[in-house]
């Protein structure tokens, strides 16, 4: 079944959120924990080794009630089972959403269309232990008896960015092979990592849940046609593998069968770093680390699917966003993680989030008339606060922000750690309280300037605060935690999908870029150009010339 169809904005919490709105909107945050000496407490959850303080939102108790009203008016808790259960609620491609059965318990029973997928699913599971524990052993060798020092995943979209995200995650956790990801069309991208390699000690994982992908196709055949260079078609078996739900065309590539690792259709691509496509993982950091993110991810499953909706961190989260974004206008998110490794987070979330929400229409088929998926961006603290901080704290606009951040530091550089730390506590605190006119002309008197000079700087230097942001404090970067935050986030894009009522789980609106783009493929190619606009035409004309 369907998720229910329900408009959010016709329903009662709607109204009253809109109203609630207008009655809080000019609150400052620092009046709100003035006027209530629990608020820190009352608005974080603790769950295991996640510490999620949401206190310095725009929100007092009733906002949050009336978000979890407008959760109950829009169906979440029975939604929440049919999302779990595999119901097509990816209506639009008739299909179930199931990443969670990538990292459900063996035990444990997932239908779709009436067949139990767990035993297929902890098959493929064992077979990608199987290899990659071949591979790191040097037990299993290229063509001319060499263990493997390098791979190189070859995939575009969620056939890369979870792979890459979550390797460069656990880079801590990582083995002597070199892991490399190849994604863009652009030669320079696959040409500039073969380059580097050896042929007789690379392997290939090309990744594509269609096996259609221009990108994806056109690098695995220049990886291939490089390595044929010194080697010859019999020794492809050894090192090229392939993930996809299409194993004819693959077979077309060439690539021997046990080197195969199927996907399924209930897997999306932007989800799909827990099935075989997360084989690179399994490579870089070893099979026991790939299950341990797994293992965290399920965990999170649980609290998702059993906390109460005032202690459940997806919901919590989410409802906060779908504030912000609808009532206070908020068009953008930022992700700030203040750990190095998660540099390729933000990228991640972009397209997990804004290719699952990036939608108009709504489940009735009608144009939406209130916003939709949050634009997403963001990099690591503290690198972040020397780029584009300036503007969270002194711009136009209110850009809700997550703080990411570990107790603990991977390498037990505690001094190095405090610092980091210390500036991830001081940029919430400071966006929170801001900086008065008062604090910045008693500032200015020590420093002895003319009364002209203060009066011209005060303005400049006033912070107003009153910025919104979302701390999660995890205990430390390990393979089971980072597979809880992922999942968090996941969870959250459910939700917000399911009250903004859109299909989450399609990306039709990826699909006319590629269709131009092979016709004008072909324009670049033949002595002919199709009809285009004038200002196509004209660059199309201009490149070629
Ligand atoms: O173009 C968008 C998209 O379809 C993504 O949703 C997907 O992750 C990516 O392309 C790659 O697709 P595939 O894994 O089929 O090559």
């Amino acid at each position: 079944m369907s998720l229910s169809n329900i408009d959010p904005t016709t329903t009662e919490a709607w109204k009253k959120l809109a109203a609630h709105f207008e009655q809080t909107d000019e609150i400052h945050l620092k009046e709100l924990f003035a006027s209530n000496k629990n608020r820190a407490k009352e608005f974080s959850l603790k769950w295991e080794d996640f510490f999620v303080d949401f206190s310095k939102n725009r929100i007092t108790g009733e906002t949050l009630q009336l978000l979890l009203q407008l959760a109950d008016e829009t169906d979440l808790k029975t939604n929440i089972k049919k999302y779990f259960n595999g119901d097509a609620i990816n209506r639009t491609e008739d299909r179930a959403v199931l990443h969670t059965a990538l990292r459900a318990e063996e035990s444990d029973n997932v239908f779709v269309d009436g067949e139990n997928i767990m035993p297929e699913v902890y098959r493929v599971k064992e077979r990608m232990k199987a290899f990659s524990n071949a591979v790191i052993s040097r037990d299993r060798k290229g063509y001319t008896g060499k263990a493997f020092t390098d791979v190189v995943n070859i995939g575009i979209g969620g056939s890369d960015l979870g792979p890459a995200m979550v390797t460069e995650a656990l880079r801590f956790y990582k083995n002597h092979l070199n892991v490399h990801f190849v994604s863009n069309v652009d030669g320079d991208h696959v040409h500039g990592i073969l380059r580097e390699l050896n042929p007789e000690t690379t392997l290939f994982v090309i990744v594509s849940k269609t096996f259609t992908t221009q990108e994806t196709l056109s690098n695995a055949v220049t990886a291939k046609n490089w390595f044929l260079n010194n080697a010859t078609q019999k020794d492809i078996a050894k090192h090229f593998a392939a993930v996809s739900t299409n194993t004819k065309k693959i077979a077309e590539f060439g690539i021997a069968d046990d080197n195969v690792f199927p996907m399924w259709d209930w897997v999306g691509g932007r989800f799909s770093l827990w099935s075989a496509v997360g084989l690179s993982i399994a490579l870089a950091v070893g099979f026991e680390n790939f299950e341990a993110l797994l293992s965290g991810a399920r965990k999170m499953d649980k609290h998702f699917k059993t906390a109460e909706f005032d202690k459940n961190i997806p919901v919590i989260l989410a409802l906060l966003s779908v504030w912000h974004n609808n009532f206070y206008g908020a068009e953008t998110e930022a992700i700030i993680p203040y750990s190095q490794y998660l540099s390729r987070f933000s990228a991640y979330l972009q397209q997990g989030i804004m290719e699952s929400n990036g939608k108009s229409i709504d489940r009735n088929g009608n144009r939406v008339d209130y916003q939709t998926g949050t634009i997403i961006w963001g990099e690591p603290g503290t690198n972040s606060q020397h780029a584009f901080f300036q503007l969270i704290h002194q711009g136009t606009k209110l850009i809700p922000a997550d703080f990411i951040g570990f107790k603990q530091s991977l390498y037990g550089d505690v001094d190095h750690h405090n610092k980091l730390m210390a500036n991830f506590f001081a940029q919430t605190e400071a966006l929170m309280n801001g900086k008065t006119t008062e604090d910045v002309r008693s500032e200015l008197k020590e420093k002895n300037l003319s009364v002209d000079k203060m009066k011209e700087l005060v303005p400049y230097k006033v912070f107003e605060g009153n910025k919104t942001t979302n701390t999660i404090l995890i205990d430390k970067l390990t393979p089971e935690s980072l597979g809880s935050l992922i999942a968090l986030y996941e969870h959250k894009i459910f939700v917000q999908g399911a009250i903004w009522n859109i299909y989450s789980y399609d990306q039709w609106g990826v699909e006319l870029g590629k269709q131009l783009a092979g016709t004008i493929l072909s324009d670049l190619q033949n002595h002919d150009i199709a009809d285009h606009d004038p200002s196509t035409m004209q660059l199309v004309q201009h490149f070629k010339n």
